[in-house]
């Protein structure tokens, strides 16, 4: 028997950090690699949040907050939700945390109990599994296709609903797929959750980052929902790490808790930089959100010029996954192939699930110059390999 908990075993490696890791040691042996396996921001954290990071540190704002956060911030995500969606949120139901993914253990911590389940897309960001599993709760997943865009089929979503079932998770706009869910997807799956009892878990990180139509919170549609936000994307805070979830009542003492004695609190002077952020950097989000549709606009007939299949186009955040199997069926195979042979990194689909399986995920979180390198290079590598578009 192994000596390591079948908790920590149950957690599965990340792929993706493997590519990274060797297109680190091909670069330290002097290749050039075009990085489109990551999901991180190539803009630096606009300068209005740095300055106001700077003078919360000069005036002392260096101690512990509030476990639920400080209530300047608290006010300010109610304040978005309110020109944003349209939507009251109360102050009392955020819970400030160290990123998106702290905000996953208090939402599924105060949620599941062991054999508890919670239906996922397949594909979707690893974490969503991984965190139920550790747990002791069950993923179940319901798969998204290309030609769909990604979304969900609500038929499907209604038959993988159990007794056990405790929650819908939702991602829009998504990792790995870009795809985005509508007014009428969201309708439909909050009428879901209030006909059988149960909850919607919405990751809304990636809203600042829509590029076609406005991104619709969940809260817009029922109650029986649970936000998860944070500033890694929109704001280009990856390294910050500051999030929230926003709660129903009843879950925010829980929360509360588990925050109080896992984390104490997020960062007292990163805190205040995020409430600038909130209240004064949405011309930035902006000024990001349109240089990224300008690459998203070259990189997705450029992929699809050079043999791979793009379905439908992604409407948000910063991905292309691609359907890549007229290069190959394995893609974890295939991410290494092109890593060594174009030196080109991106993501094995089969990392977000196997729904994922045959695609490859291309990060455009990078400079168009490089963007335009990478494509050459897998051209390249397409038409020496037999298999150019
Ligand atoms: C869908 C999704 N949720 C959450 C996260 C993690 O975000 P944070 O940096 O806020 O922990 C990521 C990061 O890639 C993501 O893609």
């Amino acid at each position: 028997m192994s000596a390591i908990s079948q908790r920590a075993l149950s957690i599965r490696p990340f792929i993706v950090m493997d590519v990274v890791a060797r297109a680190r040691e091909l670069e330290a042996s002097g290749r050039d690699i075009v990085h489109l396996e990551i999901g991180d921001p190539d803009f630096s954290t606009p300068e209005v949040i740095v300055r106001a990071a700077e003078a919360a540190m000069d005036a002392g704002d260096t101690g512990y907050t509030q476990s639920l956060g400080l209530p300047g911030l608290r006010e300010a995500v109610t304040l978005r939700a309110r020109e944003d969606y349209g939507v009251s949120v109360d102050p009392n139901t955020v819970v400030v945390t160290q990123g998106t993914s702290p905000a996953m253990l208090l939402l599924f911590g105060s949620l599941l109990d062991p054999g508890d389940e919670v239906i996922m897309p397949d594909p979707c960001y690893p974490a969503y599994p991984n965190y139920v599993n550790f747990l002791g709760g069950v993923p179940v997943s319901v798969r998204v296709r290309a030609e769909d865009g990604f979304r969900f089929r609500i038929d499907e979503v209604e038959r993988a609903i159990t007794p056990r079932t405790k929650a819908i998770m939702v991602n829009s706009p998504s990792n790995p797929t870009g795809g985005v869910l509508g007014e009428a997807d969201l309708r439909h799956l909050a009428a879901l959750a209030e006909r059988h009892g149960i909850w919607l878990a919405s990751d809304e990180i990636y809203h600042g980052l829509q590029f076609e139509g406005r991104p619709r919170s969940v809260l817009e549609f029922t109650d029986r929902a649970f936000v998860l936000n944070g500033f890694s994307k929109a704001y280009a805070m990856t390294g910050w790490r500051l999030g929230y979830l926003i709660a129903p009542p009843e879950f925010v003492r829980p929360a509360e808790k588990i925050q109080q004695n896992f984390f104490l609190c997020a960062s007292n002077f990163v805190q205040v930089a995020g409430t600038t952020a909130l209240l004064e950097a949405q011309d930035d989000v902006a000024r990001m959100r349109s240089v990224y549709d300008e690459r998203r606009r070259y990189l997705v007939p450029a992929l699809r010029e050079v043999g791979l299949t793009v379905a439908t186009k992604p409407l948000g955040a910063f991905y292309v996954f691609a359907d890549a199997t007229a290069w190959g069926r394995d893609s974890v195979a295939l991410a290494g192939r092109l890593l060594e042979e174009a030196g080109v990194a991106a993501a094995p689909g089969v990392d977000f699930g196997p729904g994922g399986e045959g695609f490859l995920r291309f990060s455009y979180a990078t400079s168009m110059e490089r963007l335009h390198e990478g494509v050459s290079r897998l051209a390249g590598w397409a038409s020496a390999n037999g298999s150019g578009g």
